[in-house]
């Protein structure tokens, strides 16, 4: 084990990755067993979480696969006893799973608002809840780390009901940081601006098009900027960080205080 990794005191942790079959879930997949840990890779799509164990195979390190579906509830207790089984135990968590429906308020229906909710809220709290209760069972500190959306934290018109749901993620690992901290249960958040993965929103030209006149940094984020920032969040170098969200952006956020556009890109 290099020093580097040994650095983050992640060695012989187990990590369960809840979406961590392709794209963000991959990457934090692929960081954290560079890190030292044991990875459980949990998809709906098992086929993918294979594929990324043979990377972290190739790494030296020890990976999982744990087939399910998080949005069917019967599933989420089974889900954590399968990874506590393979993985030896559980140290911590990072989910993944979430996406955003595409209408305005007026056009979205109560069943897509339903359904939104459960993909980036719902569903979430019941996982983080079982590992809570697995960490407490067996008296153990842990670190949860979610993904919201720089949605959550401004209007999303087009996806408000996505936004909506960003936005009590946000506040849940706030919730959840302050009620679990006495059980030495760190909770944190990630909350990407625009990453290019594998689920295309827009065609590439289009998102170039976007970052390079409303994000600072000029482009598009990759999956790695959200799996780096995952690794922090779920390790020692993040000992005293609880119920934050970490803006992972390109400064787009920040860039909402010029209203003219980016200094720089409209002068003549
Ligand atoms: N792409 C962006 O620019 C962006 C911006 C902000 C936030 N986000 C958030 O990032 C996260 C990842 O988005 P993505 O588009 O890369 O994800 P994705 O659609 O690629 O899904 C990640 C993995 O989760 C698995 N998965 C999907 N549903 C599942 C279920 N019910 N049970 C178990 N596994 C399931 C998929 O098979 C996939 O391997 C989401 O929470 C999304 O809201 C993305």
């Amino acid at each position: 084990m290099s020093q580097e990794a040994s650095f983050f005191g992640l060695t012989g942790k187990k990590a369960l990755i809840v979406g961590g079959g392709q794209g963000m879930g991959e990457s934090t997949a692929l960081f954290l067993a560079r890190a030292g840990c044991d990875v459980g890779l949990m998809d709906v799509v098992p086929a993918r979480a294979d594929a990324v164990g043979q990377k972290i195979a190739a790494l030296g390190r020890r990976s999982f696969t744990i087939a399910g579906d998080v949005l069917d509830d019967g599933q989420i207790q089974p889900i954590i006893a399968d990874a506590e089984a393979k993985l030896g135990g559980l140290d911590l968590m990072v989910s993944i799973v979430g996406a955003a429906a595409w209408g305005s308020l007026l056009e979205i229906s109560a069943e897509m608002w339903d359904q939104q909710m459960h993909l980036n809220l719902r569903y979430f709290f019941l996982v983080a809840k079982a590992v809570a209760q697995s960490l407490i069972r067996r008296g153990k500190p842990g670190a949860i780390v979610g993904i919201a959306s720089v949605d959550g934290q401004r209007a999303s018109p087009m996806r408000g009901a996505y936004g909506a749901a960003k936005a009590g993620l946000i506040n849940l690992v706030q919730t959840m940081a302050v009620e679990w901290a006495p059980q030495n249960i760190r909770v944190n958040a990630i909350a990407p601006g625009h990453i290019v993965t594998p689920r295309l929103y827009d065609t590439p030209q289009r998102a170039d098009a976007y970052a390079a006149s409303l994000i600072p940094a000029r482009a598009r984020g990759t999956t790695d900027d959200i799996g780096k920032a995952a690794l922090f969040l779920a390790s020692d170098m993040a000992r005293y960080i609880t119920g934050t969200t970490l803006d992972v952006d390109g400064g787009l956020l920040a860039a909402n205080l010029f209203p003219d556009g980016l200094p720089g890109n409209n002068q003549p």
